[in-house]
């Protein structure tokens, strides 16, 4: 695996790697791997014949610097696992190579970035959408893939990709889940034990309220509830929101018609734990 730091190193590498019409595929990540992460680079295989991930922990998405400072990433042993997973080129740019002195533009998406995480972190989407689209545009991929458990940065890329005619194809990767049914995430390494038991009933409370739709259950209030009760188990339970919601616009619906997904997050030992499923 060839490691650059520049983007202007990444052009050079790329463009001979690209000579004999080879496809590149993309997957973005700010470290702290773990198979979901993996699991996008895995599934990119059949997509692409060069497959290149990205690790940069982006300033400008975090609405708390001192989240930014306590982000801690091991690329060495991220790079392991790359070269482990057979990734062709690593990108892993300093801070000053994507946001030099005097950079002042940025990318915003309006109504997409409006609920959720955008109005609980403000400012976070409009730092996702200029850091990839600055990615998209060093990287140039044929393809890009990015994890369902971000739904609500997935559908913010795939607008953004849209409205901007951006010429790279947006693939959806599955959430992988450890076998108790907890979504992988790095914040898990945050969760004490006793947490990590507790965190296992926002995907059961998801899995009842799917079961629940696929035995005839429409209404998005009931589903809801059905999350938050098994949410409430918890000794302390904080939920951020549990909402049944259209896959492409992301708005709230009263009845499950088309392509709806429940969005949840709910807070454990002060972690908070993103995950969601496709009513189908
Ligand atoms: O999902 C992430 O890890 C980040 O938001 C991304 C897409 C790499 C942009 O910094």
């Amino acid at each position: 695996m060839k490691t650059v730091e520049t983007v202007r190193d990444l052009r050079t590498v790329l463009s001979s790697l690209r000579s004999n019409g080879a496809s590149v595929g993309f997957v973005p990540t700010m470290g702290a791997l773990h198979d979901g992460h993996l699991s996008l680079a895995r599934e990119l295989r059949t997509h692409c014949e060069v497959r290149v991930c990205s690790i940069f922990v982006n300033p400008t998405q975090f609405n708390d610097i001192n989240d930014y400072r306590a982000y801690i990433i091991n690329v060495e042993r991220d790079k392991e696992l790359l070269q482990q997973e057979g990734v062709d080129v690593l990108f892993a740019p300093h801070v000053e190579e994507m946001y030099p002195a005097g950079f002042q533009t940025s990318v915003s998406v309006s109504e997409v970035a409006k609920p959720f995480e955008g109005a609980l972190r403000p400012g976070h989407f409009s730092g996702v959408a200029t850091v990839v689209a600055m990615l998209f545009n060093a990287v140039a991929p044929d393809v890009a893939i990015f994890g369902e458990k971000d739904f609500q940065q997935l559908a913010l890329i795939e607008r953004m990709v849209a409205d901007l005619k951006l010429p790279v194809r947006i693939l959806r990767g599955a959430i992988v889940r450890d076998a108790d049914g907890l979504a992988l995430s790095s914040r898990n390494a945050r969760l004490s034990p006793e947490g990590r038991t507790h965190a296992l009933l926002i995907s059961r409370g998801l899995y009842a309220a799917r079961d629940s739709f696929r035995r005839g259950e429409l209404s998005a209030a009931v589903l809801e509830e059905i999350v938050k009760t098994s949410i409430r188990q918890m000794p302390q339970p904080i939920i951020d929101y549990a909402t049944v919601v259209d896959e492409a616009t992301l708005e709230p619906v009263q009845k499950v018609r088309g392509a709806c997904r429940i969005l949840v997050v709910a807070r454990v030992d002060g972690v908070r734990l993103l995950d969601n499923l496709a009513l189908t």
